[in-house]
């Protein structure tokens, strides 16, 4: 049993007395605690060293927190795994040197045995739960199979993902090969993580707002929908897609317990669109907690004024950024825990 259990409550959309608060990519770069341990070990030895990924994941929780905590690792763990080489350079971000451009490429991408490719993040996952000791509950994470095309494709980041755009649209059978395999390979991945411990799941779609709402259904949410299938009948699912506020009516009839939303779209389209009726997670601007204090705390309160306290789960609208004081974080969350029903 979880001490804490709001966030799971509001997953189940059952009423609690205030929504439950944790901060996309809140085991971080804004963290003096992190940066710490960032400057001795790089960016995968931090990931497969199971002690370095669970000490991560507790930080936020002993220092901001919030009502769950998100496993450190990287949605980028799963190409490696399926034998697309990703490096993460300082300064740059993810770097793969032999991007996927062809059908013959993608015929090299396999569907590995999880345990022996992916085993230290179910080991960091076991290790978080002793060291959590049922305080909260522990969030895994896998992107969606479109968002990891992106980088495989593209080779790094990108304002546009052109690349891959065009891969996708000139190539579809490749393309489509290729969503499948990742999309086989992230259902047997976060099934393997569930089995370990976390007590949900969240699927990042950060580029699905690349593509029309049109072209995300083709490419990004049918391969979504399949993972959302698949592992709804073993934990609860959280959906985010950045810049996906044409798909949250299409998202909201699936069977994810609850979906993300970021900031450019309103608490009440969000409802609207959605019916009403499925949680919702987000949307405060992470941009916002550059805001005095007292500023950010009014802000919280009206937010969980717009979405209600029920059925609702308070989070960033996209990851905390790099440049957030420490004090402006914890004021986001203690924000939430200080909120009154009118
Ligand atoms: O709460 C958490 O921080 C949990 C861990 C987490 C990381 N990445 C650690 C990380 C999570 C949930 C992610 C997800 C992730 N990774 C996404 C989806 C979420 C989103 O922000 O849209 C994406 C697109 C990636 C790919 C990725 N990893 C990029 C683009 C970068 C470089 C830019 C950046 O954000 O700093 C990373 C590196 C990365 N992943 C860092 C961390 C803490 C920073 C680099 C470092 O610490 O060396």
């Amino acid at each position: 049993m979880i001490k804490n259990d709001l966030f799971l409550k509001a997953l189940k959309g059952e009423s609690v007395e205030r929504p439950p608060v944790w901060m996309m990519r809140q085991a971080g770069r804004y963290l003096p605690e992190f940066i710490a341990i960032k400057e001795k070990y790089d960016f995968f030895t931090r990931c497969r060293t199971p002690e370095l990924a669970a000490e991560i994941t507790v930080q936020p929780i002993r220092i901001v927190k919030p009502d769950a905590a998100i496993l450190f690792s990287d949605i980028l763990v799963i190409p490696q795994a399926m034998n697309i080489d990703v490096e993460m350079k300082p300064g740059l971000g993810p770097w793969v040197p032999n991007p996927i451009r062809s059908a013959k490429d993608v015929d090299q991408v396999v569907i590995p045995e999880i345990n022996e490719e992916l085993g230290y993040v179910m080991d960091a996952i076991k290790l978080t739960k002793q060291m959590l000791d049922d305080s909260v509950p522990l969030i895994g994470f896998a992107g969606s199979p479109w968002t990891i095309l992106c980088y495989a494709v593209e080779g790094q980041g990108s304002k546009s993902f052109d690349t891959a755009k065009g891969f996708c649209f000139s190539q579809p059978a490749a393309a489509h090969s290729l969503l499948q395999k990742i999309t086989d390979t992230t259902i047997l991945y976060l099934k393997e993580k569930v089995k370990n411990g976390v007590n949900a799941v969240q699927i990042f779609d950060s580029w699905g707002g690349m593509l029309s709402p049109v072209d995300y259904q083709e490419f990004s949410w049918k391969y979504i929908n399949q993972i959302v299938e698949a592992l709804s009948e073993v934990t609860e699912v959280i959906v985010f897609g950045k810049g996906c506020w044409y798909a949250l009516g299409e998202m909201s009839t699936s069977k994810a317990s609850a979906i993300g939303v970021d900031w450019t779209c309103s608490a009440e389209n969000a409802r609207k669109l959605t019916g009403g009726q499925i949680t919702l997670q987000g949307n405060f601007d992470p941009s916002r907690l550059l805001s005095p204090i007292p500023e950010i705390k009014k802000m919280v309160h009206q937010m969980i004024d717009a979405f209600g306290k029920d059925k609702y789960i308070a989070n960033l609208g996209h990851g905390i950024l790099p440049n957030i004081p420490v004090d402006h974080a914890k004021a986001f969350v203690e924000a939430v825990k200080e909120y009154q029903a009118k």
